[in-house]
């Protein structure tokens, strides 16, 4: 069976980190219903492009205060990551709830994924948050998307019924 080891995430990591956000944010195929063939392919490029600026949020000048994550590997290889970050009511993405809740984000390598990777991780970046004196993380998931199955499996609960942002909040101290 593969050996999977988790370590503390460093700055080194932040070209991994932008790999797991592309299939964090791209986890469903975009349908090809919504556009016909040509453009969609035009288009493409151009989404991502506006997608991966947002997606600095959770990367950009990674190692501020109450920066923290951990990642997954196989052999030195890093194969998934779940990492927080604190925001401001001034600048903040989806799962934003207040400024002492960071905010996380994960993703698991596709070919690794179904095997209790994306599991440990939450668990140990969990263990992380406690040790850093944190109360509470915050995420932020679309509501077909199974992951908030596995969310909800290690004591996630929804913020609120039909958030529009569908967020979720782990308390730490329970
Ligand atoms: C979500 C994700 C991090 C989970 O990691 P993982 O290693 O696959 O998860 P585990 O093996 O520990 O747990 C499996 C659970 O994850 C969920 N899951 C989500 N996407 C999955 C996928 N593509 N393959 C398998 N399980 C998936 C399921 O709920 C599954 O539980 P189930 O057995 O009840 O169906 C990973 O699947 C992934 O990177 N998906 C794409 C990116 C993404 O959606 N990120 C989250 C954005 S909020």
């Amino acid at each position: 069976m593969t050996q999977v080891s988790i370590r503390p995430l460093t700055r080194n990591d932040v070209p991994f980190l932008r790999r797991m956000l592309d299939a964090a944010a791209f986890w469903r195929p975009m349908p090809s219903a919504l556009l016909p063939r040509l453009r969609q392919r035009a288009l493409r490029p151009v989404l991502r492009l506006l997608v991966r600026n947002y997606l600095g949020l959770y990367h950009r000048e990674w190692g501020r205060p109450g920066d923290a994550g951990v990642v997954a590997e196989v052999d030195g290889t890093p194969i998934g990551a779940a990492w927080y970050r604190l925001f401001s009511e001034a600048s903040h993405g989806d799962g934003y709830i207040d400024e002492r809740t960071p905010e996380l984000a994960i993703a698991v390598e596709d070919g690794h994924r179904g095997h209790g990777v994306g599991r440990a991780l939450l668990l140990a970046v969990a263990d992380r948050a406690r040790s850093d004196g944190l109360e509470r993380l915050g995420l932020s998931v679309d509501a077909d998307n199974p992951a908030k199955r596995l969310y909800a499996s290690v004591g996630y609960r929804e913020l609120a019924p039909d958030d529009p942002e569908g967020r979720m909040v782990l308390d730490l101290r329970s």
